[in-house]
């Protein structure tokens, strides 16, 4: 079985692509994806299955979370192969009795998809059978507010994410956006970020000489300007 479907070709978007449409009952109603979200950044996440202890951990950090996604624009949709009455009572059961680190009574109210017949996740490349041909794997895929992917994150199904690095990608996709720049490794919010090549931005004599206000080259293709905090905050924060 599970080689019959490695053989299978994979399908599922590619970073830039737009992200594939689909409806689907939630556990908030019915969804009709991406197209609910026009103008809104968007989580879309999957998990391996209900009632797991990793993903039990995953819910409650991503609803504690949910309001610090949502200062920056950012919906979150989470999805498994599971149906709608196993996802309600799982997240009754996250409510009433979960304990994780600091967080207890947790209400998860972000949309949870019902894909019991694997659409989405065959549609989004979710079902990775040399790890498991009934689970999706925890993929991440944030979708800018025009629908376009803009990056995907897979984890295996023992490792659970990490959900202050997803913060980080959406902080970071957007102050590229708004700025017309790029983050370097490791980037944090108020960090210096990479101005884009000669050409768009000054010469690389100009560059070099220093010429260009605010920017700093230490060669020709490797110049920084300083965004600070407050002002990336200003540009990107919504609330
Ligand atoms: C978990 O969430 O705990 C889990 C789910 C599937 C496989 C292994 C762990």
């Amino acid at each position: 079985m599970t080689e019959l479907l490695q053989d299978q070709p994979v399908m599922m978007p590619r970073i830039g692509d737009p992200a594939p449409s689909f409806t689907a009952e939630t556990t908030q109603g019915p969804s009709n994806f991406p197209a609910d979200y026009v103008g809104k950044w968007v989580i879309l996440f999957s998990h391996p299955a209900d009632f797991t202890p990793v993903c039990t951990t995953e819910f409650m950090t991503f609803a504690t979370m949910q309001e610090e996604f949502q200062a920056y624009n950012t919906e979150l949709v989470g999805l498994s192969v599971d149906g709608l009455y196993s996802h309600i009572a799982w997240l009754r059961t996250i409510k009433d009795k979960m304990v994780f680190r600091d967080m207890e009574d947790v209400e998860v109210t972000f949309p949870l998809i019902d894909d019991v017949s694997m659409k989405v996740a065959t549609k989004y490349g979710m079902i990775m059978p040399g790890e498991d041909t009934t689970k999706a794997v925890r993929a991440v895929f944030v979708i800018d507010p025009k629908g376009i992917v803009r990056t995907i994150i897979y984890y295996p199904l023992s490792l659970g994410r990490n959900f202050d690095e997803l913060l980080r990608v959406v902080k970071a996709l957007q102050t590229a956006d708004a700025f017309e720049v790029a983050t370097p490794a490791d980037w944090r919010p108020g960090d210096r970020v990479i101005v884009p090549p000669a050409g768009s931005c000054g010469t690389a004599k100009e560059r070099m000489d220093g010429d260009v206000e605010d920017v700093e080259c230490v060669d020709w293709f490797f110049c920084t300007k300083d965004i600070p905090a407050e002002q990336m905050e200003a540009a990107i924060r919504v609330s």
